[in-house]
């Protein structure tokens, strides 16, 4: 039922810059940890890694025209820090805010409003040699490339979100070691998310001076954790899952505390906190980005170590192995709204992973995305109708594209990319998405009186 949906819902794709743009040599960008991370042996799926990925810096024209053709009002993109600020502090490369800047013009003379994300993952590697995210430093340098950007785009740009997930920049970065730096280390992790969080918060304001009028906002992901039984060990360890995935992150931004019970199971790496900045962190946003995908399913580790996700038993799986559960949308939206008085809200990423082939008749007939998306969606709608204020929905992804240390092998697209010859193929749900988007709108609540002619 597409009807309860506000009328100004913003129907979106989203996309972050080290998965699309390739052009890693280009016009003065410096390295990022990513480039870094995947020369290193055994770090990413083949060997594979962004450096023409999608060829979006080339190709942005066509893809607008995609975006065009598929109906959406928005498009979420992240901008690489190392094209902006090469060495991640110092001299501005002017090439790549000129870059930003025709993709944000063509955007809007096609219609397409810009949702810019200024950190999706891809450190310079110069600040990662001084430390990272573990160090205060890095959020100071962030605070002034966000100035940066700001400054240049602000008479245009009016949706600005400062990081996408903090959660993965700072565990699977710092701590699993699973993305870049690479690292493992809990002290690390922890230290990491203080300092994400912390510029964040400092940014907030200084994108409010620099883009006067515009909306700011963060992304966090979601996942709810369900315990694996009825043991009250499950239970529990449900409950610290939940805080260090989810209300770590959700508590400082909107209620500028730390979740009491994960830090104190977490006691011997205390966050970095200084006096000042758990208010910072607590700055008031115009909105809220959650991504969801999946739920934990949790159980408590017998040798008595963090909890353990398992896989729920039944559940229908994607290409990631990610179970489809769209209830948990639609919780964590009311959870939101219910416990945090949150912010108007956007789902800022939701979608799958499929093994899309391209078929005889050169159509992909991914129907298993469009029943994930579909179900998504009306998960959504279910928690507007309880009252959440939901403002827009955007799919991950437009583009199949490079799926960090999985490569290229998962493919999210709405258009399918032969990598070889980086030729796109709107698939079905392309399709089915642009029909639902008009659809949304044809069922849009009448506002003029229908006059018989009598
Ligand atoms: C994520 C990311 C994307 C991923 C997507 C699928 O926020 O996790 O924003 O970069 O590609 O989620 O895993």
């Amino acid at each position: 039922m597409a009807g309860e949906l506000p009328s100004d819902f913003t129907w979106g794709v989203a996309t972050s810059a080290y998965q699309i743009e390739g052009a890693v040599h280009a016009h003065g960008r410096g390295e990022s940890i990513w480039d870094r991370f995947c020369r290193q042996p055994g770090r990413v799926r083949a060997a594979e890694s962004g450096e023409i990925a999608c060829d979006f810096y080339h190709r942005y024209p066509d893809d607008i025209a995609l975006m065009r053709e598929l109906g959406v009002d928005a498009f979420r993109f992240s901008v690489a820090w190392p094209r902006v600020i090469p060495d991640g502090t110092g001299p501005v490369n002017e090439a790549g805010l000129d870059f930003y800047e025709r993709l944000v013009d063509g955007l809007l003379e096609a219609g397409i409003e810009p949702f810019v994300n200024l950190f999706h993952w891809d450190l310079p590697q110069p600040l990662e040699d001084a430390g990272g995210w573990p160090v205060r430093a890095t959020a100071e340098a962030f605070v002034d490339y966000a100035e940066t950007v700001a400054t240049r785009l602000g008479d245009r740009v009016r949706h600005w979100i400062t990081h996408n997930e903090p959660y993965c920049t700072a565990w699977l970065g710092y701590g699993l070691g699973i993305h870049a730096p690479g690292r493992t280390s809990v002290g690390d992790a922890i230290a990491a998310a203080h300092h994400a969080l912390l510029s964040h918060g400092w940014t907030v304001e200084a994108l409010r001076s620099a883009a006067p009028g515009s909306a700011v906002g963060t992304v966090i992901d979601y996942w709810p954790a369900f315990p694996a039984s009825d043991a009250p060990e499950d239970a529990e360890a449900a409950r610290i899952a939940d805080g260090i995935r989810n209300r770590w992150f959700f508590d400082p931004v909107l209620r500028g505390e730390y979740p009491a019970d994960a830090m104190e199971r977490l006691a011997t790496h205390a966050p970095p906190v200084r006096a000042g900045d758990m208010e910072a962190i607590a700055a008031p946003l115009d909105f809220l980005g959650l991504n969801n995908y999946s739920r934990m399913f949790v159980r408590a580790d017998p040798g008595g170590g963090l909890p353990l996700t398992v896989r729920a038993p039944g559940g229908e799986l994607t290409d990631m192995g990610w179970e489809i559960y769209p209830d948990a949308l639609c919780e964590g939206l009311v959870r939101l709204h219910e416990e945090y008085d949150a912010p108007p809200l956007y789902v800022s990423e939701s979608g799958a992973a499929f093994s899309d082939v391209v078929t005889h008749d050169g159509a992909v007939h991914d129907l298993e995305r469009i029943a994930y998306l579909d179900s998504y969606i009306e998960a959504m709608t279910r928690a507007v109708e309880r009252g959440v204020d939901v403002r827009g929905f955007f799919v991950w992804s437009l583009l199949d594209n490079f799926e960090w240390s999985l490569g290229y092998a998962k493919r999210f697209g709405l258009v399918y990319v032969d990598y070889p010859t980086l030729e796109r193929t709107p698939k079905d749900s392309f399709h089915w998405y642009r029909e639902r988007i008009r659809g949304s709108r044809s069922a849009l609540p009448s506002t003029t009186v229908s006059v018989s002619p009598d």
